[in-house]
This record gives C-alpha cells, structure tokens and sequence, in this order.
C-alpha cells in the first residue's frame, strides 16, 4: 500500500532514454495496464498505435510542439480517442500505462500532438477518430534526471473547503 502511495508521488517525465529496444514483454504489460484503466460506462474507446519505426517516429513528433522527447525514445505510444470516447479517460489511461512502465523499469514521458490533422496523417487514423497526446517510452538514460518544471503548488494553494471562495 505505502510503495503504491510512495509510487504515485514520485512518478516523474523523463526526457533521456537508452537506445536499446524495449522488451517485448515488457511493452506488453504497459499495454495491458492501460487496458485496464476504468472509463465512463466502461466505453474503453481508445486505442494504442505503436511506433517504433524511426521514420514513423519522427513524422509523428514533427505533429507536435515539445516532442523531442518522442525523437530521443526507442518508442511512442499514440493514445487514440474513439468516437464518443472522453480526454478524462484518455488521461486515466495514460497515468496507469506511466506508472505501470515506472514500476517495471521503463520511463515515460507525455507529449502533445498540437497538430491533430498531421498526427492523423502519420498514423493513418479513421475518420471520427483522434490523436492529441502520446507516450515517449524507454529505459532511462544513465543519470536521466527530473523534469526542468520543478515541484508542485503547495495544497494550500488548490484546495476549497465547501465553495471556492469563502464568504
Ligand atoms: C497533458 C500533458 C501534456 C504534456 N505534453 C508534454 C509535451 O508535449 N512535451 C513534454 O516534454 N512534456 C509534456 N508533458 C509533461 C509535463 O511537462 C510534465 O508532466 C510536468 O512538467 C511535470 O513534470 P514532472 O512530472 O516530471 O514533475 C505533458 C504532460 C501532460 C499531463
């Protein structure tokens, strides 16, 4: 319980990752995790595009603004929403795919895709379908260190108690 707990506050982007290929099985449970993941009315509309094509690779990060995490990982994993699928799922979805490729030694790291139409392009996606956010995922470079963004807003500064501005 505590090493979950521990888990979840410690989970961190990385931007340099090892070249080498992620195990097959490996990628597998990450995938596996992110089948998982809860969805309004349990719709699961989402779908996983793979891409380890290097030239695949970079016509997908070139769809976006702050990839170059996607360019410096073996592999990306382009988060598809359905039809009548839901962001806040999209984004359960990859929280758990982060945190289960954390757990077993892999490191991740979200990137947007602000150009939709290009993503759609590269990855060949139907219509009604879209793709707005993916994961960079690979084993972490030797001394891959945290985020350049820093720590977090204290809880003071988030939390309302009963309505969000008192009196
Ligand atoms: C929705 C979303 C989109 C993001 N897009 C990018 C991105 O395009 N490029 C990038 O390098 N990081 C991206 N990030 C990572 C954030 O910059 C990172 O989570 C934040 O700075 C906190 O860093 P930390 O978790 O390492 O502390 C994204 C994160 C989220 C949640």
């Amino acid at each position: 319980m505590r090493d979950t707990y521990d888990h979840i506050l410690k989970l961190r982007a990385v931007r340099a990752f090892q070249p080498r290929p992620i195990d097959d099985a490996e990628l597998e449970r990450v995938l596996e995790a992110g089948r998982w993941t809860g969805s309004s009315k349990n719709r699961q509309n989402w779908s996983f595009v793979v891409i380890t094509d290097p030239d695949t690779k970079t016509a997908f990060a070139s769809a976006g603004r702050f990839t170059d995490p996607v360019r410096h990982a073996p592999a990306a994993i382009a988060l598809i929403q359905e039809p009548e699928g839901y962001e806040f799922d999209t984004g359960r979805l990859a929280q758990n795919m982060m945190l289960a490729a954390d757990a077993i030694g892999l490191a991740t790291c979200p990137v947007t895709l602000h150009d939709e139409e290009r993503a759609a392009k590269v990855l060949g996606l139907p219509e009604g379908t879209r793709c707005r956010y993916g994961i960079a995922i690979g084993y972490p470079a030797a001394g891959a260190g945290p985020s350049r963004f820093g720590g977090r807003k204290p809880l003071g500064e988030l939390v309302h108690r009963d309505r969000y501005e008192s009196g």
